[in-house]
């Protein structure tokens, strides 16, 4: 396993106002690591930095061992991270069918159009959609615009996949496939996944690593069968009382 990303000493602020700062943390290639906390504090906002679509206010991001973001900074552009998201109102188009959907989304490949298709319809294949290509998102069930916003994000073929609590909608039935699923093609792709949630429930059944940003700070990192052993978050601490036997869902 080697290092995929790495905060080094982050802060964010909106017009001077502090969102956190002092984010230290690194995902290794194939982990798959959960960031948790309540709503509000600043999940997204670091989800943004990671993706390239924010500069952060202090502080550096490497992918890869290289810098992309420092200081104020983006010095990679999004579209060259090998990162995919799938956000919580997951984004789609509504008058394109699931098909055009994902192909939009592989706008800057640089593959022809046949081939294009073709990688299209593979990533909507993996996520068992192929058969509703031609689908508009409003003909399909929740679950399956999940999958197509999947497909959207695996299609550029992404090194990290960053899901930033897209199951928020989702009964519980549904939300445990998807995440059955995800862990599936994880596996099968090589994928290093990065789930946002506010759920640890949903966080524990995907990540086996956490980190609980609290009140501007990490709050705490590392496995997360070790954590919920002697928790130090709210987050967590909470989570626990509500599902005292939380390790079991640790896949
Ligand atoms: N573009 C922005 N301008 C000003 N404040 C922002 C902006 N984006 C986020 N914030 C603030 O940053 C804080 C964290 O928001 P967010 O990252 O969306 O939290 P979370 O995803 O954990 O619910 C909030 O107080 C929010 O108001
Ligand atoms: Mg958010």
């Amino acid at each position: 396993m080697s290092l995929l990303v790495q905060f080094e000493n982050i802060a964010r602020d909106f017009n001077g106002n502090s969102v956190f700062r002092d984010i230290s943390f690194e995902i290794s290639t194939a982990e798959h690591l959960a960031l948790l906390g309540p709503s509000g504090c600043g999940k997204s906002t670091l989800l943004r930095l990671l993706a390239g679509l924010d500069p952060p206010s202090q502080g550096r991001i490497l992918i890869n061992g290289k810098i992309v973001s420092e200081d104020g900074k983006i010095l990679v552009p999004a579209h060259e991270r090998q990162m995919a998201m799938v956000f919580q109102d997951l984004a789609l188009w509504p008058n394109l069918t699931a098909l055009q959907n994902v192909l939009l989304g592989m706008g800057r490949m640089n593959l022809g159009r046949r081939e294009r298709r073709t990688a299209a319809m593979a990533a909507l294949e993996i996520c068992r959609m192929e058969s509703f290509a031609n689908r508009k998102p409003a003909s399909l069930s929740a679950g399956q615009q999940q999958r197509v916003a999947l497909a959207r994000a695996l299609a550029v073929r992404p090194k990290l996949l960053a899901l930033d609590e897209p199951f928020s909608g989702l009964d519980l039935t549904l939300k445990t496939e998807i995440l059955e699923e995800i862990r599936r093609l994880a596996k099968e792709l090589d994928l290093t996944v990065l789930l946002v949630s506010h759920d640890a429930l949903e966080a524990v059944a995907l990540c086996t690593e956490a980190f609980v940003l609290e009140n501007g700070r990490c709050k705490e990192k590392g496995s997360f069968d070790l954590l919920l052993q002697n928790p130090a978050s709210t987050t967590l601490r909470t989570f626990l009382q509500n599902i005292p036997d939380a390790q079991r869902f640790i896949p």
